[in-house]
This record gives C-alpha cells, sequence and structure tokens, in this order.
C-alpha cells in the first residue's frame, strides 16, 4: 500500500486467510483478559512484521446477553472495536426457533437479561422460572424470590398456558429450583405445569445452548457448565419416571454453529473488508477439546479442509494430559497461535 507522508502506513488485509476465536478460556478468564490476547488483537489488526491485516470473528458458547451487550463488553476488555457482526455465542442461532414455538420457558443468566435476548430475537411469549414462582411460590421450596425478581417477574395464569419449549439459554443460577421447574414441565401434559403426563412423552423439547460440561472461569480447575446441568437433568428425568430424556444442544461443536459461523466471516469480510472470495483457511483457536478442536476438525472434513484447529494451555486443556481430539497445532497460548498461523502462511 501506497502512504502519503504525514498519514500513518495504511496496512492491507489478507483475502487468503482468518481466525476465528473461542473466548473463555483463549480470550478471557473470569472476566479478566488472559495477558497475551492484547498483544494477539493487535497483531491481526496490522501490528505485525507483515503489515497486514487479518480478519477475525469469534464463536463462543457462553451467552446471557445480547450479542450487542457482549461485544461492548468484550471492546473494552481487549482494546479493540468488537462488533456484533462478527460475533456468535451459543444461543445466537436459536433465533431461527423463534417462529417454531408460541410460549416457551428461558431458563439461566442473570435476572431478566436472557428474556431480554429472547424476545429480541422475536420469541412472542417468553416465560422465565420467576414467573413460575411468583404464580405459585411452593413450586421451590428451598428458593423465595427477591423482592427485585418478584417485582421483575411477570403474573401469568399458568393453568391456562401450554409451555411448548424449553431453552435454556445461559448457566443457571439456582439449578435446584429451575431443574424442579424443568423436571414439572417435562412431566406434564403437555407443558400445562399443574399437570403429570401418564406416559412422561407429551412434554416439552428441551434445548441448551451449548454442551460444555465444564468450562475455565476464574478459578484454576475448570468450573462446571451448561452441559453438567444437562446431564443430571436427564439423570434425574429417568430416575424419576424411567424414561430416557432426549434433549438438544446448539453451540460447539455442533456443526450448524460452524456453518453458521461460515456465513458470518463471509459476510464480515465482505462488509468490512471488500472480499468476496471464500478463505483458504480459517485458524480456529480454542481451549476445549471436546468442543472447540472435535467442532473444527469435523466440520473441516465437510469444509475441503478450510478449517484448522489450534490448541490452546490458558483454559480447559491442561499440559500433561492427552486431548480426547486432536488439534492441528497445541500452543501456549492465544498470541502463540496467531504467530503460528501468520507463519504458516508465509
Ligand atoms: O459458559 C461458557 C463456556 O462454557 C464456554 O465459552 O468461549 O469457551 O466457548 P467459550
Ligand atoms: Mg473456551
Amino acid at each position: 500500500p501506497v502512504s502519503t507522508p504525514g498519514t500513518p502506513p495504511r496496512s492491507t488485509v489478507t483475502d487468503k486467510y482468518a481466525y476465528a476465536f473461542d473466548i473463555d478460556g483463549v480470550l478471557i478468564r473470569g472476566g479478566k483478559p488472559i495477558p497475551e490476547a492484547i498483544e494477539a488483537m493487535k497483531m491481526l489488526n496490522g501490528e505485525n512484521s507483515y503489515g497486514i491485516k487479518i480478519p477475525y470473528i469469534f464463536v463462543t458458547n457462553g451467552g446471557g446477553k445480547t450479542e450487542q451487550e457482549r461485544c461492548i463488553q468484550l471492546s473494552q476488555q481487549l482494546e479493540i472495536e468488537v462488533s456484533p457482526g462478527q460475533f456468535i455465542c451459543g444461543h445466537t442461532p436459536m433465533r431461527e426457533m423463534a417462529e417454531k414455538y408460541g410460549t416457551v420457558l428461558v431458563v439461566g443468566g442473570e435476572g431478566e437479561k436472557c428474556r431480554v435476548v429472547a424476545e429480541g430475537y422475536g420469541f412472542k411469549d417468553v416465560v422465565t422460572p420467576g414467573d413460575i414462582i411468583k404464580d405459585n411460590q411452593d413450586t421451590t421450596p428451598f428458593r423465595k424470590l427477591t423482592e427485585e425478581e418478584y417485582k421483575n417477574s411477570r403474573s401469568r395464569d399458568f393453568s391456562k398456558i401450554n409451555i411448548e419449549a424449553i431453552f435454556v439459554f445461559a448457566d443457571s443460577r439456582d439449578w435446584a429450583g429451575d431443574q424442579q421447574i424443568i423436571l414439572d414441565l417435562l412431566m406434564s401434559k403437555n407443558g400445562q405445569l399443574g399437570t403429570r403426563s401418564e406416559t412422561f412423552d407429551d412434554g416439552p423439547p428441551v434445548f441448551f445452548s451449548h454442551n460444555d460440561v465444564v468450562w475455565s472461569a476464574s478459578h484454576d480447575l475448570t468450573r462446571l457448565g451448561m452441559g453438567a446441568l444437562r446431564l443430571s437433568l436427564e439423570a434425574m428425568f429417568k430416575a424419576v419416571t424411567g424414561k430416557e430424556l432426549n434433549t438438544t444442544a446448539f453451540g460447539k461443536p455442533q456443526i450448524g454453529t460452524f456453518q453458521f459461523a461460515t456465513r458470518l466471516l463471509q459476510q464480515w469480510r465482505k462488509d468490512t473488508h471488500g472480499i468476496d472470495s471464500p478463505p483458504d483457511t480459517v485458524y480456529f483457536v480454542g481451549d476445549t477439546p471436546e468442543s472447540d478442536v472435535r467442532g473444527t476438525n469435523e466440520f473441516n472434513k465437510q469444509s475441503e479442509n478450510t478449517w484448522y484447529s489450534i490448541l490452546v494451555r490458558t483454559g480447559v486443556y491442561q499440559e500433561g494430559t492427552k486431548p480426547k481430539f486432536t488439534p492441528k497445532a497445541t500452543v501456549d497460548n492465544v498470541l502463540e497461535a496467531v504467530k503460528h498461523g501468520m507463519e504458516r502462511e508465509y
């Protein structure tokens, strides 16, 4: 690129390759950036010896707030500008389910945030566990709503409502109460609270925004995640009804999430960099073999060898063990991951 005197040199953008980043355990841990993450982002934005910019997107299984809100937070944490056009979280693809169901139960997250997210996706009638406890506080013997929760919950007559589907958008803040309510619905006649099915096969379907059994938070050791709640719920349903419960999970490693990410990246490269052709390689940097490496490897097989998995040692995966799914490369941290991709390219 030609630069005129007085203006800083403009870096060119590569159309050959791109990056996709997992967030927890790669860029952020317990709300704080992983030290190398900020420099890694600078590198992608042109501060590298090749003087080029490399397009990138974020694909996290996390959630619990709107994409917009999460991007504002991520921009501050990583000292760059992150746009919803380059961001997918666990529940983003759930927006495609909004048309299909009438009344739905949305579980997880702080306060009313997930209700706001679901309504933003176009879900027509969103019930939360708080609404159910407000209507009948005997639902959860050991959980009383706080004054604020009571105020924010909606008054409904559940004897007239059929809940058609259950969506776990984010981690439950109260496993006991939320599981009781989900079980009540699963054992009901057609999603009507207060009823009991004779066969236990006419309850609503349950969707989880991802299936991570553990994840990397501020504690040194991994913490239980939504996949653990899913396992627990399936085991309880079996114990109480004697029947198998089949639930569905979105997020990584589902192929659909990687297809969604491919479309997002294509649009992002087009809108912000004017690139029309697909990249030869997408480097996916993740910390969880079961979600990030597995999904990338499986999707790679379907996408003519364009996705390349890089595992870092800053999150769920720790040195000394053999990852269940083998990445193309394992490096110490996200900065090394970015360097690894760049070195492969030149
Ligand atoms: O709850 C979030 C967690 O399970 C994983 O997030 O960014 O590592 O996909 P991430
Ligand atoms: Mg992660």
